[in-house]
């Protein structure tokens, strides 16, 4: 606990109620024998703030080192969880979204908030989230070695198809998705790539990124990429048509309507699909109609291993926080619920990550090709 949250309740009333020790002081003579704040460090699996203040949140993007919390945050491996909860003029304050930026680019998790009724008689975001969602998002931050070894490929944000220098053919798609599928991997232990179109995300930690603009570059970078990986997830939204040629300089404005001419791109996932040596191939579909029927035949006709199928538009798809998506793979079939597009891709990552299993298990018990001598 930290002095202000012993403000709130005594130290007295969380060890009864908890049934665990709580410790205050950062250098309590008593419990630097037993175990000190290093010890505490060591020990933890991960270290949740819960809530977190605006006064917090800036001491740990500043890497302060004043109190047990803070020199524990600084002192740990263990992955840090974030759960703010402030009034929100403070949670919207420049100076808070800088440091939010901030630690999200040091792999630091943030867990809400949650936005409504505020403790000040505000409403807006910056409530501290629901106790059972805390603990759910605790439970699925945590992170496994089920694809340590394994190398993942993850595309995401729009293509940009050039008109002329300045002018473009794109989409709606902010990346949200494809970063977060790309963080879900990672966090299960996976070397990851993320191919990324032009959005205005801060990478997840510990992926390396490529940034492409138009198909034709996300093409060849996925295409290089993919020849040596084991699972690809393509959730960008890739242009299905590009100018045929763009125009050298900036058209001018004339009275009569240009026409553009437009040619298919290439179909990135099907090509990776179709590889000799093709690693487990995960599409996405975003569909405003049919989404069953239309994913299940983009499933078979691309050849995939999965597709994720998300109806896009009502508040989910593009450029929103939250998703929902229903997901099929040859003999079977998954729906997750809308929820924050986060906690949907590691939801999705586990029903990767069990497929996955049972084709590479499946692919090893098969017969060695027999020599045929002539
Ligand atoms: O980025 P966000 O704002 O978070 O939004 C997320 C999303 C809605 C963009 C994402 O969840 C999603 O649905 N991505 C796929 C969008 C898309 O292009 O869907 P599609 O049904 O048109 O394409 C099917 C699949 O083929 C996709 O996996 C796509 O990446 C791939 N494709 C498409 C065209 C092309 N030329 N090459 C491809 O590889």
């Amino acid at each position: 606990m930290t002095p202000a949250a012993a403000e709130f309740i005594t130290p007295l009333t969380l060890q009864a109620l908890s049934g665990n020790p709580v410790h205050t002081d950062l250098l309590d003579h008593a419990a630097e024998a037993a175990m000190g704040h290093i010890e505490l460090a060591r020990w933890a699996d991960a270290v949740i703030i819960a809530p977190a203040t605006a006064n917090f949140i800036a001491r740990l993007s500043n890497g302060l080192a004043d109190d047990l919390l803070s020199t524990l945050c600084l002192a740990t491996a263990a992955p840090l969880l974030v759960a703010p909860a402030m009034n929100r003029q403070m949670w919207q304050n420049p100076a808070t979204r800088e440091n939010i930026v901030r630690l999200e680019a040091r792999g630091v998790t943030l867990l809400g908030p949650a936005s409504g009724a505020q403790a000040c008689g505000e409403m807006g975001p910056g409530r501290l989230i629901d106790p059972e969602e805390l603990v759910q998002a605790i439970v699925s931050a945590g992170r496994t070695n089920r694809l340590a070894g394994v190398s993942v490929l993850v595309s995401a944000g729009p293509t940009r198809e050039f008109i002329d220098p300045v002018r473009y053919i794109s989409n709606r798609s902010s990346g949200r998705m494809g970063y977060a599928m790309a963080k879900a991997a990672e966090e299960a232990g996976a070397a990851v790539t993320l191919v990324s179109g032009p959005v205005s995300l801060t990478p997840p930690a510990r992926v390396s990124v490529i940034d492409i603009t138009s198909s034709g570059q996300m093409h060849s970078e996925i295409l290089d990429a993919a020849a040596t990986c084991d699972i690809f997830i393509s959730s960008a939204a890739v242009a299905d048509y590009r100018t045929r040629e763009a125009a050298p300089n900036k058209m001018k404005k004339k009275d009569s309507e240009p026409v553009l001419h437009l040619e298919k791109t290439p179909d990135i996932l099907a090509e990776v699909a179709a590889l000799p040596n093709a690693p487990f191939t995960v599409g996405f579909a975003a569909e405003t109609e049919n989404l069953h029927d239309n994913a299940k035949q983009k499933l078979k006709s691309k050849n995939l291993d999965m597709i994720a199928a998300n109806r896009v538009g009502d508040g989910l798809g593009f450029d929103v926080e939250e998703n929902a998506l229903e997901v099929f793979w040859p003999g079977g079939t998954q729906s997750l619920g809308t929820a924050p597009k986060e906690n949907l891709a590691r939801q999705l990552m586990e029903i990767i990550v069990a497929r996955y299993r049972e084709k590479t298990a499946e692919q090893s018990h098969e017969p060695a090709e027999t020599e045929v001598s002539d």
